[in-house]
């Protein structure tokens, strides 16, 4: 069984067919007016338009091949030439009894399960998570749930930024503060860190300032970058080091979030494949020497940008630049760790696709690494996707920081979020009979729901502006209302079993049933956009749609009131089958639902 809209869309498709007019124009789409019809057709208007034919007449003949379908109640043509569409009741409440019983609670699985890598997260050892990991993280958790419900295999992979400047710059900190005097030789080496994650966190921003000013410093932090990279064993102990304290900062963090992954490699793991990838380039012809450094031309025949010269005089360069692969210091780059990191999941997942859930504002890297990756024959064109996002903008509109102007760090914002949502429940009065530490998980989950909420509610390319007033409260268009649908929906269970009425059949009745039902069943359309559109966004907005529609049907339908047990039974059974498919919703969106509040 599939859903409604497909269903009758495959209908329309025949009667198109039938009298010899374009397919692709039978298109079913959920009715504008509700209460005149559950679904319509406006692909008569454009094949008349085409066929030179009187589009109500037209509509009127396509009507006739539609009457009779056994999930059809009524056609009816409107305006010009709409066919406006009535399911029928029994029809809608199969769908709703499909919902209740199956564990894909409406949606489908893929025909063709594919081999799914997706990237996300991307935190920096050694830095503290930031806001900006925060759209990755909760991005990329919801979709790596969404393609796995949907029958795909999934690895979601944090692709820790572990081997680039940033760790010579810290070593040659340490050094500097003689933290490293016993990392120098072959070893052995102190088993203990010679760092705390305090340090490093002092350590980096300090670092990097004095980068930008001290070009000797600079000169060295690029030269101690080339040696770790080259196995200078020291170096490589004291990676590890900082490497695991930032780990398992990291894994707090995204622990905190209800982010997990399924592989927690880093761009020093793609290190090891480097010789090798340079020596597929080399025999290619695609690695090129440039200025000392060595590159790989990505931009193809006849694909140019402006450039505007230091001395101000402006060349027409090819377009993308090409991909940095050895710099003139002999380092891997980004990007190298990148390509090689593609032959890892190349060798390891042997991938269909890979999803890069990363910035907006990296769109040219990635462009660049693709088409490496293509030219070099590590993955098929069309395999490689940079699903680009937004910035989390601050009230001033611009990317989110601090009071003091300074990064957020994503720690300090779960804790500001937890501590929101704790007054807000207390302002509903909720929880207030629970013990504190279920109280406080119920606070954690109420704000993981608000920031994950507020942020998958977005198209993933727009930016948003971060206003945890409105993201916590338990009114509108919020994470904590629907968790509050949801516990609602459980306390009502628990009452029903209590008073022991049990479900049965779905009858589809009134016309706040039919409503929900029809909700119920858009889940499958809400499931398979956000999936191809790689857009969680229709999901969150399924998921509003759903509660809203249950607090319409609760408010018109008494549930346990009716003296009529098939009555009774019938609604008891639609409040679970929209439990269950909000929870899953939720689930897909990374929320988890408390059993209470
Ligand atoms: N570490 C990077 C950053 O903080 C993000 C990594 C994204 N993934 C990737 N494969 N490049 O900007």
């Amino acid at each position: 069984m599939t859903d409604l809209r497909s269903r009758l869309s495959e209908a329309v498709r025949a009667a198109f067919a039938a009298e010899g007019l374009p397919e692709d124009l039978a298109r079913v789409v959920p009715s504008d007016r509700p209460d005149l019809a559950d679904f319509q057709s406006n692909g008569a208007l454009a094949a008349a338009k085409q066929a030179k034919a009187n589009p109500r007449e037209l509509a009127g003949r396509l009507a006739t091949h539609l009457q009779g379908r056994p999930e059809i109640a009524s056609v009816d043509i409107a305006g010009p030439g709409f066919i406006n569409i009535r399911v029928t009741d029994a029809v809608l409440a199969d769908r709703a009894q499909e919902v209740a019983a199956g564990p894909m609670v409406g949606a489908s699985l893929v025909d063709a399960p594919r081999r799914v890598v997706i990237d996300y997260g991307g935190p920096n050892v050694a830095k503290p998570m930031h806001v900006g990991h925060l759209r990755s993280s909760i991005i990329g958790e919801s979709l790596k749930r969404l393609f796995r419900f949907r029958g795909d295999t999934v690895w979601g992979d944090a692709h820790f930024g572990d081997w680039g400047f940033q760790m010579g710059l810290l070593i040659a900190a340490l050094e500097d503060e003689g933290r490293a005097t016993e990392f120098q030789g072959t070893g052995p080496f102190p088993t203990d860190s010679p760092v705390s994650l305090e340090d490093l966190e002092r350590l980096y921003p300090a670092a990097a300032a004095r980068a930008k000013e001290d070009t000797a410093f600079r000169d060295r932090a690029r030269k101690t970058t080339a040696e770790l990279q080259a196995g200078n064993p020291g170096y490589r102990a004291l990676w590890k080091h900082m490497h695991d304290v930032s780990m398992a900062a990291l894994q707090r963090d995204f622990g905190a979030l209800g982010v997990t992954f399924d592989l927690w490699k880093g761009e020093a793991d793609a290190d090891p494949l480097i010789p090798g990838m340079v020596k597929t380039l080399e025999t290619k012809g695609l690695l090129v020497d440039d200025q000392g450094a060595r590159v790989v031309h990505v931009a193809r025949e006849g694909e140019t940008k402006s450039k505007k010269l230091p001395d101000g005089t402006v060349v027409t360069v090819p377009s993308p630049d090409p991909l940095l692969v050895i710099s003139s210091e002999g380092s891997a780059m980004y990007g190298t760790t990148d390509l090689a990191t593609i032959v890892d999941r190349r060798n390891e997942q042997d991938f269909d696709l890979v999803l890069y859930v990363v910035d907006q504002r990296q769109a040219d890297h990635f462009e660049q690494v693709f088409r490496a990756a293509v030219l070099a024959g590590y993955a098929e064109p069309g395999q490689l996707e940079h699903l680009g996002f937004g910035t989390m903008n601050g009230p001033d509109g611009k990317p989110f920081k601090t009071r003091a102007g300074g990064v957020l760090k994503l720690a300090d914002l779960i804790e500001m979020t937890r501590e929101k949502a704790r007054a807000r429940l207390h302002e509903a009065g909720l929880g207030e009979d629970l013990s504190s530490e279920e109280f406080e998980d119920i606070a954690a989950k109420v704000a993981v729901a608000a920031l994950k909420f507020a942020d998958l509610s977005n198209w993933r390319g727009t930016s948003y502006i971060f206003d945890l007033d409105r993201f916590t409260s338990f009114e509108g268009k919020t994470g904590p209302y629907l968790l509050y649908q949801a516990v609602r929906i459980k306390s009502l269970l628990r009452r029903a079993a209590g008073e022991n009425v049990t479900t049965g059949a779905i009858a589809i009745v009134e016309p706040a049933e039919r409503e929900l039902a029809l909700v119920l069943d858009a889940f499958q359309q809400a499931a398979e956009e956000a999936y191809d559109r790689r857009g969680p966004n229709a999901l969150a907005e399924h998921a509003y749609r759903l509660a809203q529609a249950f607090s319409k049907f609760y408010a018109a339908c008494p549930i346990l009131a009716p003296s009529h047990e098939t009555t009774r039974g019938s609604r008891l059974a639609l409040a679970e089958a929209v439990l269950k498919q909000l929870e899953v919703a939720l689930d897909l969106l990374g929320i988890d639902t408390p059993e209470r509040m």
